[in-house]
């Protein structure tokens, strides 16, 4: 039986004046994962928050946390987002120059007990990742150029998505495969069918009445 799609809530889209309180409603609407979407207004053109928001957050909820490093240097993060309660973490690959880097950051992050992801932009290509394929746990395809929630999905990013999943299939390589941006009941139908078993969605499902309900959908997309 093919397993479900899990729904990862990114709290880019939550109420940052009530996080505790959002993170328990995704929790028992029944979302699978909880996105944290950390940014240093320098990989990208926007600042988030940082471990300190993440460990606060760590007892209000059983949900494992998937942290997505949208910053330069990461190596410099990785046991902080660790110790703050991170059970994922992805880098993204854009912010590693050498490719001997690259593993030496997936091992840093294993070391510190955590499970390794990297996330490729938009016009990046899968050649960039390939190689790392069997030492990850996760791959992160950016459906929008990352800094922002709310844009538009880019759906010329399934070809990648379409050609990874091939490999991943192929070789039978234990990874996740997860979309982030712009993911609604139609894009992710999109996504899915073109390999995505984790979907990441911050404004679909904050901007909802009925969000138990949308998760529900989310998660039944064959
Ligand atoms: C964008 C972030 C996303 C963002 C997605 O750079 O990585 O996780 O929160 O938000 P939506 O679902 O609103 O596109
Ligand atoms: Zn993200």
């Amino acid at each position: 039986m093919k397993s479900k799609v899990k729904v990862s809530a990114s709290l880019l889209a939550a109420d940052f004046s009530q996080l505790a309180s959002d993170v328990k409603m995704v929790k028992e609407a029944g979302a699978d994962l909880l996105h944290l979407d950390i940014m240093d207004g320098h990989f990208v053109n926007n600042i988030s928050f940082g471990p300190e928001i993440v460990r606060s957050l760590q007892g209000k909820t059983n949900l494992p946390f998937e942290t997505h490093l949208m910053i330069e240097n990461p190596q410099r993060y990785i046991k902080e987002f660790a110790e703050a309660g991170s059970r994922i973490i992805t880098f993204h690959i854009e912010a590693v120059k050498n490719p001997k880097k690259a593993a030496k950051l997936i091992k840093l992050i294993k070391k510190a007990g955590c499970s390794p992801g990297i996330s490729l932009n938009p016009p990046t290509p899968i050649s960039r990742i390939k190689p790392f394929l069997k030492n990850v746990d996760l791959i992160l395809i950016m459906t929008v150029n990352p800094g922002f929630g709310g844009q538009e999905f880019i759906s010329s990013t399934l070809r990648k998505l379409r050609e990874l999943r091939k490999i991943i299939n192929r070789k039978k390589f234990r990874v996740d495969l997860e979309v982030d941006g712009g993911i609604n009941q139609e894009t992710a139908k999109m996504a899915v069918s073109a390999g995505a078993n984790i979907l990441v969605v911050g404004t679909y499902l904050f901007q909802s009445e009925n969000i138990k309900e949308r998760i529900e959908e989310l998660q039944c997309i064959e």
